[in-house]
């Protein structure tokens, strides 16, 4: 009890001295008023007083070890996006990589607000738990662009994203286009707490529920993959084959990282190449494993048009003029019954005969990058 009322004591100064250090705990770190995703005067959707005049952007990351997209797709294409839209004079935005760790996170978020910084674009490690860096930012007048992942809150400004359900239904039509009756499925999703993840995983059993009821199809394994770890994806694949005495024909993946450690552990069961395993971001591994016919597809989200979509919505924000226009009137809904104004861009199916005219024709990978150490004339792309 006494201990108690020491801690709660003591947790004032800091209150104090951290609403000092906000400059002021409730007022705009821009130092106007208003409130995030006003209607305009016009009647559209403007970003209010929340952020005009904001040169000062932060950006904040999740992992990088779940994929190779956040470090060498995101953080230059957002860091290049940020200063495009901004005028010449604005300081290069802060960046952070939370290496998926919610505090790290959270303390991240708290430390760009503490130095000014009037616009957040957050990819969150936990949707949930990062509706606190949110109402946070809410605080200070500071509006959050939910970047790539839906954070559960109803005072986001903004999500940036693709149609996810869309990617897991490219996924699984792969799965329906190449199985056999009777075949014997692995789901290896995503982290729960990645509303991609959930995502990725409804569109995938938009396709593959049916032939699952219908005996078509046999799910014998289904496992979400805390913070997507790709070793841990090693570890199930391994386990899936045991359980199953290596009876396993179609393995749904969600990712390339994770489909990478899939299989290596289809090859040490000398099964890779016999079983289709699918994949997400286009990353130059999961590219050459399709060139080598270990993985069966992949999806290709262009990052650079969703970091562009960020820096059009940053230039909007900066400029206080409305958003409808990049929004189209598109919103997604949160579970706390907001409906956040959204920019979701589309995934293309990427397999071994659209390689070219896909992801090397729009310039993300180039040939030189995904042949290396492929033999030549492989997929008749190398
Ligand atoms: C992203 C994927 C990525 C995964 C793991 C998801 O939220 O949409 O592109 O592969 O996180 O980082």
């Amino acid at each position: 009890m006494k201990l108690f009322h020491y801690k709660k004591l003591s947790a004032i100064p800091g209150i104090i001295l951290i609403c000092a250090l906000l400059a002021a705990c409730g007022s705009a770190n821009t130092g106007s008023t208003g409130s995030t995703g006003s209607t305009g005067s016009t009647g559209g959707t403007t970003a209010g007083a929340a952020g005009k005049g904001c040169k000062k952007v932060g950006i904040l990351l999740p992992e990088s070890a779940s994929s190779d997209r956040w470090e060498n797709k995101d953080k230059p294409l957002l860091q290049q996006a940020i200063k495009a839209a901004l005028p010449a004079d604005a300081p290069a935005a802060d960046y952070n990589n939370a290496q998926g760790d919610d505090t790290t996170q959270i303390n991240q978020a708290n430390s760009d607000l503490t130095k000014g910084d009037c616009i957040l674009v957050v990819a969150a490690h936990d949707g949930k738990i990062a509706a606190s860096i949110v109402a946070k930012a809410k605080a200070s007048n500071v509006p959050v662009i939910a970047y790539d992942r839906l954070i559960q809150s109803k005072d986001l400004a903004y999500y940036v994203s693709f149609d996810n359900v869309k990617v897991g239904e490219i996924q699984g039509q792969y799965i329906v286009d190449h199985h056999k009756k009777g075949d014997n499925v692995v789901m290896i999703n995503g982290s729960q707490t990645d509303n991609n993840a959930v995502l990725f995983k409804q569109g995938a059993l938009n396709k593959l529920q049916p032939l699952f009821d219908s005996g078509e199809l046999h799910k014998v394994y289904d496992q979400f993959t805390p913070d997507w770890d790709n070793d841990k994806a090693r570890v199930e694949m391994d386990q899936a084959l045991t359980a199953q005495k290596n009876n396993v024909q179609v393995a749904y993946v969600a990712n390339d990282g994770m489909a990478n450690s899939v299989i290596a552990s289809l090859k040490a069961q000398k099964l890779a190449g016999k079983v289709p395993v699918t994949g997400q971001d286009a990353t130059v591994a999961g590219l050459q494993n399709i060139l080598e016919g270990n993985q069966g597809m992949t999806v290709y989200k262009a990052i650079p048009k969703e970091a562009a979509a960020v820096g059009d919505l940053v230039k909007a924000i900066y400029n206080g003029t409305a958003t409808d226009s990049l929004t189209s009137g598109a919103t997604t809904k949160t579970e706390d019954g907001g409906a956040i104004p959204s920019i979701l861009e589309t995934p293309v199916s990427v397999d071994k005969a659209n390689i070219a005219s896909t992801v090397i024709a729009d310039g993300y990978v180039t040939k030189d990058q995904i042949c290396k150490g492929v033999p030549a004339g492989t997929a008749g792309v190398c």
